[in-house]
């Protein structure tokens, strides 16, 4: 196995995000759901985990992220904000958790941060959203937005399409990335869009952009764990890039396991206990 390299510890602030920026250095941002998963994003120097409602397709097999619940989303992210040393856990807010009712809205996306323990959340859409943006900033809860293919809107939109394509949308893509940037938001993701419409919106506001899908010119960029990691079925869209292929070295693995079961090599004695061996019967103490 290669040597894996840490980068040195030291927490990101949502200031931090901003300021990077001005700095001109990459952010970078992973999706992650549960405990093992986040640990691995935080030890490989991830600045964003974004406990994102797309774990509603990549883990819990849905077609489309509208069937996630807020109180799945509070679960999910307080096992990734126990794993977090150094990234800025995101909480992704699930559909209809903020959309009819901003006192409300801050509630729900206020249990993320009491309860979830996240240290901002993400909500789709631009212009709309910019009035609930305003409030939950003035109630301490960062927000990241979130434009152009937004997943919660697949119906609306007719499906999983790029954005922006024609002058009009640019436009107003262009429109409520301001719109959410002077509501206060913190960053912006940009789903599926033109390169050209991305680099326009990320050199036209002072938050950061995180691409996906919206080629190589925005502030930032985030994948979805399951997928960059080749865990998730294909087929993927087009601006995935697979950096490994766990899903088949975890088959492997279970078949390994299976063959040695059913011929009776595993266990072998490396793995049991004896009674004059073992007298305490005391195993070491796992480690994390
Ligand atoms: O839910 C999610 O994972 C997301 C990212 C793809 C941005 O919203």
């Amino acid at each position: 196995m290669s040597k894996i390299t840490v980068p040195p510890f030291k927490s990101v602030s949502v200031p931090a995000i901003r300021d990077k920026k001005r700095s001109g250095e990459k952010v970078v941002m992973v999706t992650a759901y549960d405990f093992p998963s986040a640990k691995a994003c935080d030890q490989a120097g991830a600045d964003l985990i974004l406990v994102g409602d797309s774990l509603g397709m990549v883990v819990q097999g849905n077609e489309d992220t509208l069937s996630v619940t807020l109180e799945e989303m509070i679960y999910h992210t307080s096992m990734v904000a126990r794993a977090a040393r150094r990234a800025l856990v995101v909480s992704d807010m699930p559909f209809l958790t903020y959309h009819t009712d901003e006192t409300e809205s801050v509630r729900n996306c206020g249990r993320c941060i009491k309860e979830g323990k996240a240290q901002a959340v993400k909500v789709e859409g631009g212009a709309k959203r910019a009035s609930l943006v305003r409030t939950l900033v003035n109630n301490e809860i960062p927000v990241m937005g979130h434009i152009g293919l937004t997943p919660q809107s697949i119906h609306s939109l007719g499906g999983f399409k790029v954005q922006g394509k024609d002058e009009e949308s640019a436009r107003m893509l262009l429109e409520d990335a301001l719109a959410l940037e002077d509501a206060g938001a913190f960053s912006v993701v940009l789903e599926c869009m033109p390169s050209e419409v991305a680099s326009k919106i990320t050199a036209s506001v002072k938050i950061p952009t995180i691409g996906i899908g919206s080629g190589p010119h925005c502030d930032g960029q985030v994948l979805v764990f399951h997928d960059l990691l080749g865990i998730s079925d294909p087929p993927h869209p087009r601006f995935v890039k697979k950096y490994k292929n766990l899903r088949d070295e975890m088959v492997e693995g279970l078949c390994q396991f299976a063959k040695e079961v059913r011929k009776g090599v595993y266990p072998s004695e490396e793995q049991s206990y004896h009674l004059q061996k073992d007298p305490r019967g005391e195993e070491k103490e796992r480690t994390k």
